[in-house]
């Protein structure tokens, strides 16, 4: 262990996040040290929506604080009513590392879905928990998540700074829109981009020739979010 490894003790239970299990912890001890005296929510109308277990140990885990002691299911069910009508797809043929990130930023701006196309699996640690409460869907290729967004009305925008693409900062998104990322290395395929409406750059100035999958995607999402979102709804 070197100064910048943190010393985390024991390994955490499989089921628990790299957000539950630090010396910090976020978050609220048992409900009767936070609220002594006052009965357990579990017993008033609402009391689908309380986790008995968090209630007894107390709520560490990586949610805003309006949804303390609630069950995982509640939370899901909460967001999917103000779910956005936005999709994101992300290609994972090599086993792209970024997946992680993009699925946590999709959580924040309540993307309906997130599409993972290529490889079933992929590495979860970007995506601090977050992954549980977002819905998630696998396609083997990527011919079945175009199909998929031609069944459900969604006109695919792909990602890329390649020739021929659109700069972001000047068009209009479309509300109903599933914005397809590449990967690391290959980027957007060509398939991929045939079958887009169009394809996006965000504009570079430097040296690089590409910034990181996963910013690229917080950038994007963000830009459907100014356009189409109704900030009087964020928390
Ligand atoms: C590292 S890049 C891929 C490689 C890149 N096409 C190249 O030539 O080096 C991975 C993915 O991030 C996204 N991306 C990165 N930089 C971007 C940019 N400036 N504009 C749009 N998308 C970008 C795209 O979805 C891309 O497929």
């Amino acid at each position: 262990m070197n100064e910048t490894t943190p010393d985390r003790g024991t390994e955490p239970a499989p089921d628990r996040g790299p957000t539950e299990w630090s010396d910090h912890p976020v978050g609220v001890g048992p409900w009767a040290e936070e609220h002594p005296g006052v009965p357990s929510p579990s017993e008033g109308p609402d009391g689908d929506r309380y986790d008995p277990d968090l209630l007894e140990h107390g709520d560490r885990r990586n949610v805003v604080d309006a949804y303390r002691y609630w069950t995982r299911d509640a939370v899901v069910a909460d967001i999917d009513t103000r779910r956005h009508p936005l999709h994101i797809a992300i290609e994972n043929f090599e086993n792209d590392s970024n997946i992680g990130t993009v699925v946590r930023t999709a959580n924040a701006f309540a993307v309906d879905t997130v599409h993972i196309v290529g490889r079933r699996r992929w590495n979860r640690r970007g995506a601090m928990v977050t992954d549980r409460y977002q819905h998630l869907m696998h396609h083997p290729d990527t011919a079945s998540v175009i199909a998929y967004a031609r069944e459900h009305g969604l006109t695919v925008v792909a990602v890329d700074n390649t020739p021929g693409s659109v700069p972001l900062e000047t068009v209009r998104l479309p509300e109903r829109c599933l914005l397809l990322f590449g990967q690391e290395g290959p980027g957007v395929t060509e398939e991929a981009q045939d079958a887009a409406s169009m394809t996006v750059s965000i504009a570079q100035f430097g040296s690089t020739r590409s910034v990181n999958a996963g910013v690229a995607a917080g950038i994007a999402m963000h830009t459907w979010i100014r356009q189409h979102a109704d900030l009087g709804r964020s928390w």
